[in-house]
């Protein structure tokens, strides 16, 4: 047990902005945040402070440790070359990669984990309190294998080839699919995982075609340069509540922003025969908190995580996990300060635009939120604050009874079962995460919802998924609406 006070950081569990003007007739000001009232990345990107690239030491006893060395990707030299961004990325190959479960009833397992992942043997996927999914990589499967065997440690093999699933995953569309594309006035499909450009050009046709229910204003652009969408529903009474919902914080996960833009597409293309509930919400949605760790996935690499802003680590490490940088509790237990790590949490609070845009947004809106929910997977799980500590707000119980509620209602729809819990109690403390930020400003009916599935695919989720895991969703999302509407 030695170990766990020496190591640490834990991962387990996956676990600009200028304002365009409105394209609609909403009044400016009345909801949106005034224009210009969002800082420029340049006032915030301050870093002074030099941080080095070690282990920290966290307090004992977190389960699950995580050792800070970069993740080496397995690349495969015949691989074609695909044009990114500003450079030529070879594609990430995971031909022979494999995903296992296992058990973790027993505590040596985890140590044996831990010993694997410093050798960069392995990475962990999603987990729970007895189970954690572990990504193998090819070369290390003989070895893998050996140890678990000779620790007497039973796995289970979920995913046998992973390029294979990556492959399989999102095929494209038939000729009849591309037909109706080009006859409905935009690309999008919940038969498909699209690109940002699909996403972005859905967002704007909703807007034109419904231009007294629907606005679209970027509230940022994240650190390429893609803009932030927000998407608005509302009818405009006085007397609405606010809810704002958010996907795509981590680019791997992409049944999040499929399921968001779903719910959208819902709210708006039937805005006259839904509920009173639903129309008595003034809706927010950004699908796509993180689009350009979002592209990298479509075009480099199937499983980053991160956003896309280089650090300032000696090794070039990239990226941020925008769940760890907002600035409630920040720095604290499950998160790294390490820029290589997966789970780096910045170098400051909101040092990331993307986190920035979308805090200053809900900080200067006129909108008074009374909602924010999260859309990530894997593990089916709806999970509240708080995440930085094993601790609940004082309104846990209301955060539970609803989430129960909104289970049953997934649960009623074609049975599938999420868990409801406090984030860190139920899986592991993690600071940071936009969650707690929200909580912390007075937002009651904070959530993060993790989406299936509960590892078979894990985040390789077939497309034929889409349209069912966003149904049930949104059956989850009704109940939320009624609280929030009587509230
Ligand atoms: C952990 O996850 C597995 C699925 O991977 C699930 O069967 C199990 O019920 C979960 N356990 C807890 C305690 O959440
Ligand atoms: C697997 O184990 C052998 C023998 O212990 C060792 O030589 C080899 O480097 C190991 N392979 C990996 C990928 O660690
Ligand atoms: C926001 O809503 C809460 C609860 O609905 C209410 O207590 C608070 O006064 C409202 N704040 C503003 C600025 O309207
Ligand atoms: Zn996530």
């Amino acid at each position: 047990m030695e170990m766990w006070s020496r190591t640490v950081v834990l991962l387990l569990v996956t676990t600009t902005v200028t304002c365009t003007p409105l394209i609609n007739e909403l009044e400016p000001g009345k909801d949106w945040p005034p224009r210009n009232s969002v800082k420029q990345p340049s006032d915030y990107e301050k870093e002074t402070s030099t941080f080095a690239e070690k282990e920290e030491v966290l307090p004992t006893g977190n389960p699950i440790e995580e050792i800070d060395e970069p993740e080496e990707v397995v690349i495969d030299a015949s691989q074609p070359i695909l044009r990114n961004a500003d450079s030529w990325e070879r594609k990430v190959d995971y031909s022979g990669a494999q995903v296992w479960k296992v058990s973790t009833e027993r505590v040596s397992v985890l140590g044996v984990i831990t010993r694997l992942r410093r050798r960069n043997l392995i990475s962990t996927w999603g987990g729970n309190h007895s189970s954690i999914d572990i990504l193998v990589k090819p070369n290390a499967i003989a070895n893998v294998t050996r140890v678990f065997q000779r620790e007497r440690i039973p796995i289970d093999v979920v995913i046998d080839d992973l390029q294979q699933r990556i492959n399989d995953e999102n095929p494209p569309l038939d000729a009849n699919e591309i037909e109706l594309q080009d006859r409905r006035g935009h690309r999008m499909t919940w038969k498909q995982y699209h690109r940002i450009e699909d996403i972005h050009g859905f967002m704007d046709y909703l807007a034109k075609t419904y231009p007294k229910i629907v606005s679209v204003n970027s509230i940022g652009k994240s650190h390429e340069g893609r803009d932030l969408k927000v998407l608005r529903i509302s009818d405009g009474k006085p007397t609405n509540k606010a809810v704002f919902i958010d996907g795509g914080i981590h680019a791997r996960e992409w049944i999040s922003p499929a399921t968001v833009t779903y719910f959208i597409n819902q709210f708006a293309e039937n805005f006259d025969v839904e509920t009173d509930d639903i129309k008595n919400i003034d809706w927010y949605f950004l699908p796509v908190v993180n689009p350009d760790g979002y592209e990298y996935t479509h075009q480099t690499d199937r499983l980053w995580r991160k956003n896309k802003k280089p650090t300032r680590s000696a090794r070039g490490c990239v990226g941020t996990d925008i769940n760890r940088n907002f600035g409630y509790r920040w720095g604290g237990r499950g998160s790294s300060a390490n820029p290589c790590s997966e789970i780096y949490r910045g170098s400051t609070p909101f040092s990331e635009p993307e986190s920035k845009a979308l805090s200053d947004f809900i900080k200067n809106s006129a909108a008074n939120f009374t909602a924010y929910i999260t859309y990530h997977s894997y593990g089916q799980y709806l999970l509240y604050p708080w995440g930085y500590e094993n601790a609940v707000p004082a309104d846990h119980k209301d955060l539970h009874d609803l989430g129960n509620r909104m289970a049953e209602a997934i649960k009623q729809t074609r049975g599938s079962s999420y868990q409801v819990g406090s984030s860190s109690g139920l899986l592991y403390p993690a600071s940071g995460g936009s969650d707690d930020w929200a909580k912390s400003q007075g937002i009651k009916y904070s959530y993060t919802i993790e989406l299936s599935d509960t590892g078979r695919y894990g985040f390789i989720l077939p497309t034929s998924f889409i349209e069912p895991v966003a149904r049930e969703s949104l059956n989850g999302l009704r109940v939320l609406a009624s609280q929030v509407a009587k509230a």
